[in-house]
């Protein structure tokens, strides 16, 4: 089957980054098909350190074709920006990345409308990234003030942005959150430049997948973010705006669901969360800093500290059968090493009832008592090991744990950032 999938199982961050990077070499295409700049992936190479938002990260792997498809939101000049960033560090950028003519563009009225929409919610503020990627995917669904990539290389480019704009200026002005109009003769100028500098990229990637999975060739759809911050199924309005989860592949690649045969899924040996929403199982205390600080929990795109918990079995359970996983691949635990004592969220506990079911409305997850399992922590350096064998027994019980909880065995963990930190057993085995 010519389709494996890697997705997050928590709320994004999960180092997916650095395990498709991993994975890359086994196969010829890789694939983002979700997002864009709010997604932040991290991967280490040796001394070098690579931050990608839009580009996937078989970039860093000769000979693999990397595509971003229509699901993808792209924001020209960040896109341009890695593009550069990469090259500066000798990473071959050229026919080996795809851009597709059907992915919609983020404009500077959708970080203008990211500003204030924000606080719409009327209660805690969603935390966007503030990379207009929301009022982007609004644009696209409601089709008028939408501009693809393909339609930035037309001839009525400059025509549709005046239009846009026009009313554009008339929505940020009158709730207040612009003194000034937008420029649209301003915005066609450096829009264009960007759109000259991107034309090469710019492809028709759907018939490309399709032609790759029906000549049997392998890809991999890198998700973004987390199978939690699904807009269907994630813990909404506290979510991103696209399918996050494995439902989400199908309908950003354009790739159907036959093709795709292992779902690989991603979760940390604990709990982290960026910007606002429930979080049963957050430590807002010293070990929750302690956790920060090992884990070096800051977000890549914004720099936001990340929120910290143990880890939430009920919440992985839920997104492993929501994105059909076939194995975990459980990262960072080399964080736990260092904690004297580790939990897990076994069950939750909602007006005295016990339910492993996540509820579907966030105030009912926020009344949630997260029911605990205690395990002593291991306290030994575990960075150094490479053979899942040699784990400290009690790392291995907890993983034996994790597995048998969420119902699928783990086949990858992670003791670090770097490539040669991360143990393969299982099906996943080399
Ligand atoms: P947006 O995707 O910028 O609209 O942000 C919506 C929510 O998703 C916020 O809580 C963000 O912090 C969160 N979010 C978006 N992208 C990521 C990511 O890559 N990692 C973690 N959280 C994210």
């Amino acid at each position: 089957m010519p389709g494996t999938c890697v997705i997050g199982l928590q709320w994004g961050d999960e180092a997916k980054g650095k395990l498709v990077d991993l994975l890359t070499s086994r196969f010829e295409v890789v694939v983002r098909y979700q997002g864009g700049a709010n997604a932040g992936h991290t991967v280490v190479v040796g001394d070098k350190t690579y931050k990608l938002h839009h580009v996937p990260s078989g970039i860093l792997t000769r000979g693999v074709v990397n595509v971003v498809t229509p699901g993808v939101v792209i924001n020209p000049p960040t896109i341009l920006r890695e593009i550069d960033s990469l090259m500066a560090q000798g990473v071959e950028v050229g026919s080996n990345l795809m851009l597709s003519d059907r992915a919609h563009v983020v404009f500077p009225w959708h970080i203008a409308e990211d500003k204030v929409m924000d606080q719409a919610t009327g209660g805690e503020n969603i935390g966007t990234t503030l990379r207009g990627i929301g009022p982007c995917y609004r644009d696209k669904v409601g089709r008028a003030h939408a501009i693809r990539l393909g339609d930035m290389l037309r001839p009525d480019f400059a025509q549709r942005v005046e239009h846009i704009v026009a009313a554009k200026n008339k929505l940020l002005i009158g709730i207040g959150s612009q003194a000034e109009a937008l420029d649209a003769v301003a915005i066609v100028d450096e829009y264009s430049s960007y759109a000259r500098r991107l034309k090469p990229y710019v492809a028709e990637t759907t018939h490309f997948l399709l032609d790759a999975v029906e000549t049997g060739k392998n890809l991999l759809f890198e998700g973004a973010q987390g199978s939690l911050l699904d807009i269907d199924h994630g813990t909404f309005p506290y979510v991103t705006s696209s399918n996050a989860s494995g439902v989400g592949v199908s309908g950003g690649s354009g790739v159907p669901g036959r093709w795709i045969g292992k779902v690989i899924g991603v979760a940390k040996g604990y709990t982290t969360r960026v910007g606002g929403g429930p979080f049963p199982t957050e430590l807002d205390d010293a070990v929750g800093q302690r956790i920060r600080d090992l884990g070096r929990e800051y977000g890549t795109t914004t720099g936001r500290p990340r929120r910290c918990g143990w880890f939430d079995a009920v919440a992985v359970r839920y997104a492993a059968r929501l994105s059909g996983i076939d194995c975990i691949s459980l990262m960072m635990m080399d964080v736990l090493s260092q904690l004297d004592e580790i939990r897990i969220c076994t069950a939750y506990e909602i007006d005295g009832q016990r339910t492993d079911r996540f509820p579907s409305h966030c105030d009912d997850l926020r009344r949630v008592k997260p029911v605990y399992e205690t395990f002593a922590g291991w306290q030994t350096d575990v960075t150094g090991v490479r053979v899942y064998g040699d784990l400290p027994e009690a790392a291995r019980r907890y993983i034996d744990r994790v597995s048998e909880l969420v119902g699928k065995p783990v086949e990858i963990v992670s003791v670090g950032p770097d490539r040669a930190q991360t143990m393969f057993t299982g099906s996943m085995a080399v």
